[in-house]
């Protein structure tokens, strides 16, 4: 298969040309390469009019589109166009509509209005794929096949009679008889025994909770069946074009879909990712996108398919992108792996659902902010072939699952948790802290890590359990936090103790949970008698811990220890004195547990006990401490430095300056600018161009 890549970064977007008349494709086309776009994403919502009525295809105008751009020097990501089915489809097939748990159909006149297990909805796409493939495979400007587009964005889990239908193959599939469905999903409970698989039904609403297995597969399931969609078109296109790659573009830490068994099928993992510029942590937050899209792809470069140039129109207040804020990002997406940078979208709408979103070319032309800042980046980019194909060494790894994801915010636990705001945290205090985290699955083998974060790993598989131990052993440092292992694959509770395997490597078991949520805490709670309530946090005492004192929130658990020190301990109430930090010497390496959620600046202080532990001395190359997060990471032999806090840091790093080729120490790098440091004596260290804004 051809590379997906070119010997410069893919610089460009989304291009609509069918919202304009054709007289301004030309004056596209000029723009575009004015601007430095050697990418343009063509036709993702292009069905209806690549197909106005069922059979009937009209290409001549994306040929028009194709050649103006393949003269013009751009290459193309062509879309196969599913992402929308053209009004005929659900006219003639109102079955293919997608359905809501609550049993509503869903109506056409948006976009992805289909339910993924939809045979109509699938023969018509794999007719239109076949088509674009036969007509397009061997046009010179192709790059890339871009198949659909964010699969599952709106409608990830579809709920009707075909999806009842789908369901029951896949339980079928995976259970192989209606026995090992009851076994699975405990069907004993609540008098829920199937006789036969035609029985089982999508977990649409009931009186009371669900069967939380039945749940659990049907996200399984979901996920699956869109990577269903996927695969059926990646099918047909490498039928006709074997040597074309295929990508489809993510959408960060997406609950829908599990990345990790979709990742594997994708030629070019690429993410969509749209920070809220009114968010002081939105660089802090994306740069977890950025690390999973890496960590998906085991390393291989990845493409930002889309982000905006300034403002989304998806939120109740949209702020418009601080000036160099998104040259900041973009360069953040590059330094954590990506080899091209695109946006949605070329030239900002003048009609329809997304005219107030951002584009490339912004609604009042060339003499703006925004086109000034699009031409400078994609000058830029062209002086950064250097990057390209390269890896970005990871110091630590931290274990992401969507069966825990799923699993844990299921409703009839212990407390209420939301998955990301229990893994962020520790990828954030890892980052700022100067460590590059790759994200992992937990059942390949870490060793290679000399730190290791499993937070709330609430599913276990064996191998995951199997895996941690192993690194422990190896010589890794390994933290494990509360609330994990507790279930198996099935939601079987890991009787005696919890934790299964990992009750030997940490050596400890769990007695009972203690959540902390405080009564006041609930809606409409009435406070009778106030000195009663349970306090909704709890303190801890340990050496290791900022000022020896740190709070735990939400969660506690009571921890039996067998063979392990005891860092950090509970005070007060029923907890008092119990443990809530341990570590056990493991072979060569460690395994610690926590056994309570901590508030951000104990975090921070236990990575740093962690990093130190695991030998990762991360050395500062500015002398920013206090002036929000400033981003060091290193690329193809040169360190990114990228001010996102809202002072002035000055740079203290040996090198040459790319962009400058002045000397990076002493530097004064203001808010959103970027360093790009090449260190001293490296032959290619020629400056680029100052480029006037
Ligand atoms: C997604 C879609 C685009 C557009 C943008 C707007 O990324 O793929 O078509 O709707 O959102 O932010």
């Amino acid at each position: 298969m051809r590379s997906a890549f070119s010997s410069t970064p893919w610089y460009g977007g989304d291009y609509n040309p069918e919202q304009w008349p054709e007289e301004m494709w030309g004056e596209d086309v000029r723009l575009m390469k004015s601007a430095g776009v050697n990418l343009a994403t063509v036709g993702v919502f292009s069905w209806a009019m690549l197909e106005p009525r069922e059979g009937q295809y009209d290409f001549g105008w994306l040929d028009r589109v194709l050649e103006e751009l393949h003269l013009g020097g751009v290459r193309v990501d062509l879309a196969t166009a599913t992402a929308s089915p053209p009004p005929w489809l659900s006219h003639s097939y109102p079955e293919s509509l997608p359905v809501t748990a609550e049993g509503v159909r869903l109506s056409p006149g948006s976009r992805q209005a289909y339910c993924p297990s939809s045979p109509a909805y699938r023969a018509a796409a794999g007719r239109l794929v076949r088509a674009l493939a036969a007509r397009y495979g061997d046009h010179p400007a192709l790059a890339l096949w871009h198949i659909n587009n964010e699969y599952g964005c709106h409608v990830s889990r579809c709920y009707c009679d075909e999806s009842a239908s789908a369901f029951r193959r896949w339980l079928e599939w995976r259970y192989g008889d209606i026995d090992g469905l009851n076994q699975a999903w405990s069907t004993a409970f609540w008098s829920q025994r199937y006789a036969s698989f035609d029985e089982v039904m999508p977990p649409r609403v009931t009186p009371a909770y669900g069967n939380p297995t039945q749940l659990l597969d049907f996200d399984r399931f979901s996920s699956d069946e869109l990577l269903a969609c996927f695969l059926a078109e990646k099918a047909i296109l490498r039928e006709v074009t074997p040597d074309v790659p295929v990508t489809t573009n993510f959408m960060g830490l997406f609950r829908g879909i599990d990345y990790w068994t979709w990742a594997p099928h994708v030629d070019v993992i690429s993410d969509d990712l749209y920070p809220d510029p009114a968010d002081p942590d939105a660089a802090l937050k994306a740069s977890m996108a950025r690390d999973l899209m890496r960590s998906l792809g085991r390393g291989r470069p990845w493409l930002l398919m889309e982000q905006a140039t300034s403002a989304v129109n998806t939120r109740p207040q949209n702020a418009p992108k601080a000036a160099g804020q998104m040259r900041a990002l973009s360069y953040q997406a590059l330094a954590r792996g990506a080899d091209g940078i695109l946006f949605f979208q070329w030239r900002q709408s003048a009609a329809g659902a997304e005219k107030f979103h951002s584009g490339m070319l912004p609604h009042s032309g060339t003499d703006t902010r925004v086109w000034r800042e699009v031409k400078q980046l994609g000058r830029e980019l062209r002086g950064l072939g250097q990057v390209m194909g390269e890896p970005v060494p990871a110091h630590a790894a931290t274990v992401l699952d969507w069966h825990s994801w799923w699993a844990i915010e299921q409703r009839g636990l212990p407390v209420h948790s939301t998955y990301l705001a229990l893994i962020a945290p520790w990828h954030a205090a890892l980052t700022r802290a100067g460590a590059v985290v790759d994200f992992v699955h937990g059942d390949e083998d870490l060793t290679g890590y000399s730190l290791v974060v499993a937070p709330n790993m609430f599913v276990a598989t064996e191998a995951q359990l199997a895996a941690l131990d192993a690194a422990a052993y190896a010589g890794s440092t390994v933290l494990v936090t509360a609330q994990s292992a507790i279930v198996d694959e099935s939601l079987r509770v890991r009787l005696n103790g919890y934790l299964g395997g990992l009750q030997e490597t940490l050596g400890l078991w769990i007695e009972e949970f203690a959540p902390l949520a405080g009564a006041w805490a609930r809606p409409g709670f009435v406070p009778v008698r106030p000195e009663a309530t349970i306090a909704p946090t709890i303190e801890l005492l340990g050496e290791l811990l900022p000022g020896g004192r740190a709070t735990g929130v939400e969660w506690a658990e009571v921890v039996r220890v067998r063979d392990a020190e005891v860092k950090a301990t509970f005070v007060g109430g029923a907890l008092d004195g119990l443990p809530a930090l341990t570590r056990r010497g493991t072979g060569k390496g460690a395994a610690w547990y926590l056994a309570t959620r901590l508030e951000p600046d104990a975090v921070a202080a236990l990575v740093q006990t962690m990093l130190a532990e695991a030998g990762i001395a991360i050395t500062p190359v500015h002398d920013g401490t206090t002036a929000g997060w400033v981003e060091t990471v290193r690329r193809g032999g040169l360190t990114f430095v990228i001010n996102h806090g809202d002072e002035p840091v000055t740079l203290a790093i040996d090198g040459t300056d790319l962009h400058s080729g002045e000397p990076a120490s002493g530097r004064v790098l203001a808010p959103q600018e970027v360093a790009a440091v090449v260190p001293p004596g490296s032959p290619g260290s020629s400056p680029m161009k100052q480029v006037v804004v």
